[in-house]
């Protein structure tokens, strides 16, 4: 899984910083250690909440994800929710950049009884081959991503030139006063979190080199699908 050759299609993603956002997000970024430090302290809780996530992403998250196929890879997989969706049938490969949240993903793995292999990866540059995943997937996640569309760009790198990237995204609510809510209270989610709750998952993904296919939006406004081609 590790040493990519050919890092060409990654370096057509590389945005100076800021670009990439929308009006709302501001130039919020955490760093990575930063980003280590809040999923350490909330990976247990995160785990427990699994319950309360099925409830309310659970059916986003089946039928999205139950469409992966062959081997897929889970950028940024955190406790390893998605593994639960992913049809049996598929090879599930998961990374995040938190140890934490990978050893709740492993925990998860045995308890679900399904195989699968965990690595502690950066998104914004993955130690993947090119062209080496039928299916891409991620959830929750660009909004965390210090560069989301570096990410993207590696999305897009290490899927096959046939595959599909499959994103279940969190954004700014469609319902105006909730958007709004969310905008103002931007800055502390994001202390607390390192989450830019307020950005707009469509627009990011139209900045990168993904084809767009499909996208439909949820719960408010507030979730979004996407299922994307490389482009
Ligand atoms: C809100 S959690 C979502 C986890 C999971 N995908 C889910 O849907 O429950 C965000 C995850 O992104 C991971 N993450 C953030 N930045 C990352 C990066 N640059 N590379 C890999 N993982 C990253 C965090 O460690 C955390 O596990």
């Amino acid at each position: 899984m590790t040493d990519s050759t050919n890092r060409d299609r990654s370096a057509r993603t590389a945005r100076p910083a800021g670009e990439g956002q929308t009006e709302h997000e501001g130039s919020r970024r955490g760093s990575l250690d930063d980003i280590r430090e809040t999923y350490a302290e909330q990976a247990s809780t995160m785990a427990r909440l699994r319950r309360l996530d099925r409830l309310l992403v659970g059916r986003y998250r089946r039928r999205l994800f139950g469409r992966a196929t062959g081997r897929v890879l889970d950028v940024a997989c955190g406790t390893g929710t998605n593994a639960e969706y992913v049809p049996e049938t598929a090879e599930y490969v998961g990374v995040d950049v938190s140890p934490e949240m990978l050893r709740e993903a492993d925990a998860e793995l045995r308890r679900l009884g399904r195989g699968g292999t965990l690595a502690e990866m950066d998104a914004q540059s993955l130690a993947v081959r090119d062209d080496s995943f039928e299916t891409v997937i991620s959830s929750l996640s660009t909004c965390t991503f210090p560069d989301p569309l570096a990410a993207l760009g590696e999305m897009n790198r290490v899927c096959e030139p046939d595959g599909q990237v499959l994103l279940l995204e969190h954004g700014r609510s469609s319902v105006e006063l909730l958007g709004r809510l969310q905008d103002w209270r931007a800055d502390a989610h994001f202390e607390k979190h390192r989450c830019r709750w307020n950005q707009n998952p469509l627009a990011l993904v139209s900045q990168s080199d993904l084809a767009l296919r499909e996208s439909s939006t949820k719960l408010l406004g507030v979730i979004t699908a996407i299922r994307a081609e490389p482009g």
